[in-house]
């Protein structure tokens, strides 16, 4: 099986959860991806049962329109029973590296939203232990030389990821090199300091439910603990 027959394969049972999980005109948050766009492909195909989507990013607010899926703005919204995105790394407990799209900023707004975060992988994201795929930082672009001084003092090296700028109009450093021992206490450590928006760390709000595709088909994880959608 391709990759992109993985991420088909894993967006098609996350379509599949969606229908099972939600009541008639709920609305769904979408991530942003390679993944995350088989996803809205295979929602245009429920999209009668819902009343609308948040998106994660203007990308996906792009796709989700041209499918016809009715986009709204999360301060129009007062609860989202699910959140399905992809993830750059994911470990056994569910926490994860995002934003190697870029969009880790929004992806996290939504997914503090949503009640249950579902999220699609492949299995070549599973992983031991996070940090081998470089951190991205989103930095108000001031500070961004002060930021990268921070993280080298955490021992991370950050790369100005070049020619980019996110939907929020800022700039993403990489971190390579981090040892990720603690991922709640480095997300949490990353994020104070000053001209960070935010980091890629899901840790805090890690997924509850991983939709996990394998050549042998969809393996479902759920995180200790977690709820249920509806
Ligand atoms: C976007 O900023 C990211 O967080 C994506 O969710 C992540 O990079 C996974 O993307 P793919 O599905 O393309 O691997």
């Amino acid at each position: 099986m391709t990759q992109d027959q993985l991420k088909q394969a894993v967006a098609r049972a996350a379509r599949d959860y969606v229908a099972a999980n939600i009541g008639e005109g709920a609305i769904i948050g979408v991530g942003t991806g390679s993944t995350a766009n088989f996803f809205i492909d295979e929602l245009a195909a429920i999209k009668d049962r819902i009343a609308g989507a948040v998106a994660s990013s203007d990308a996906s607010k792009r796709r989700l329109e041209a499918h016809g899926i009715k986009v709204l703005d999360l301060n129009e919204v007062s609860e989202l029973p699910i959140y399905v995105d992809g993830a750059d790394e994911i470990d056994a407990e569910l926490m994860m590296v995002k934003g190697g799209g870029g969009a880790l900023t929004r992806e996290k707004i939504v997914a503090a939203v949503a009640r249950t975060f579902v999220c699609v992988c492949d299995q070549s994201k599973l992983v031991a232990t996070l940090g081998k795929f470089p951190l991205p930082v989103e930095v108000i672009p001031m500070a961004r030389a002060h930021v990268a001084r921070e993280l080298a003092g955490l021992g991370g090296q950050a790369k100005l990821r070049q020619g980019f700028v996110s939907d929020n109009g800022n700039q993403i450093l990489d971190v390579h090199g981090l040892t990720i021992a603690d991922p709640v206490r480095l997300e949490t450590r990353i994020n104070q300091i000053p001209g960070v928006v935010t980091n890629g760390l899901f840790a805090l709000r890690g997924a509850d439910l991983l939709l996990l595709a394998t050549p042998a088909g969809v393996k479902t994880l759920r995180r200790a603990g977690a709820t249920n959608p509806s």
